[in-house]
């Protein structure tokens, strides 16, 4: 995606009835540290709860998923969860993490080549939302897993799940399997905590969007008339967040003009929770079939292992 196609997405975003940003902006450089930091957070429970129940399962995982596979990992995050996979899987063929971030993607490869040196390791920095080929590893894999940790699936909608999944689908190719994180529905206090904490860290990861709109886009928000404010909204099953705006403002974005009230929120960020039904039913909208869910003793989250019908 081009700088011109992003900036006539924002603006798309910001002329409609209700303003919003895509979360895939959030992640500059200070966005993704914000984010990491976000991941340490006492009251995020999604990163550790996931991290315990890969390795209370880490056998099962490695040995469903066999020998010389290629691991395709969707969005390459900070590479915590990646290494317990990569440090245990069986003569594993070759691990491509697909970013859109180019900086942080070739980073986190470069670390990962001198941890892994036997391990072919092949970067694509792309817009996974969109279609993006994949290269060819040097020797054939057995099969393909892909794999998306974090809930980041949450990030959309049903339909646009669906969509998702079917691009995933496509990428694990004849064999081929899914490995996703999936966050659950549970007590709305919880998951309310987790997006409000104390520390401030979730508010300061929000607005660092307009920072970032500010720099990059040709954009003039006045930052300090917002506020973070995250929601869980019960009915959908997500939590959202919003900037929400304090006094009328006129924003210049590119060459369009943007006009903001007092009391206007611009919706930044959906993160939905799932039932376990719920997830099979998308999953198999998108032609897979749920092999075997893990949880943690208190089911707050979930890892899934989704096989190709
Ligand atoms: C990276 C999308 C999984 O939804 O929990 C964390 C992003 N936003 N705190 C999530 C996020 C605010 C996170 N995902």
């Amino acid at each position: 995606m081009t700088d011109d196609d992003a900036l006539r997405e924002i603006i798309e975003g910001l002329q409609q009835a209700e303003k919003m940003i895509s979360p895939k902006y959030f992640y500059d450089e200070r966005g993704s540290q914000l984010f990491d930091k976000i991941t340490q957070l006492p009251e995020y429970y999604p990163t550790e709860t996931e991290l315990g129940i890969m390795r209370a399962n880490i056998d099962e995982f490695a040995q469903l998923m066999g020998p010389q596979a290629s691991l395709i990992e969707f969005g390459s995050g900070s590479s915590r969860k990646t290494r317990v996979l990569l440090k245990n899987l069986i003569e594993q063929a070759v691990y491509v993490p697909v970013d859109i971030s180019e900086q942080h993607l070739l980073e986190s490869a470069r670390r990962l080549r001198s941890e892994f040196p036997d391990l072919e390791i092949l970067p694509v920095v792309a817009d996974f939302t969109r279609p993006f080929e994949l290269p060819s590893p040097t020797v054939m894999p057995l099969r393909n897993i892909v794999y998306f940790p974090g809930s980041t699936i949450g990030n959309f909608t049903h339909d646009a799940a669906i969509e998702l999944l079917k691009v995933m689908h496509h990428g694990a190719g004849n064999g081929g399997a899914m490995l996703i994180g999936v966050d659950l529905q549970k007590d709305p206090n919880i998951i309310e905590r987790a997006y409000n904490d104390s520390a401030g860290v979730t508010a300061e990861f929000n607005l660092n969007v307009l920072r970032r709109l500010n720099r990059e886009y040709d954009s003039d928000f006045d930052l300090d008339a917002f506020t973070h404010k995250a929601r869980y909204n019960s009915d959908a099953g997500r939590i959202e967040m919003r900037l929400i705006n304090s006094c009328d403002q006129i924003v210049n974005v590119g060459t369009e003009v943007i006009s903001i009230t007092a009391g206007e929120g611009i919706l930044t960020e959906y993160s939905h929770k799932y039932t376990l039904d719920g997830f099979a039913a998308m999953a198999e909208s998108a032609g897979f079939r749920v092999a075997k869910v893990w949880t943690d003793a208190d089911e707050l989250f979930s890892i899934q292992y989704c096989v190709r019908t």
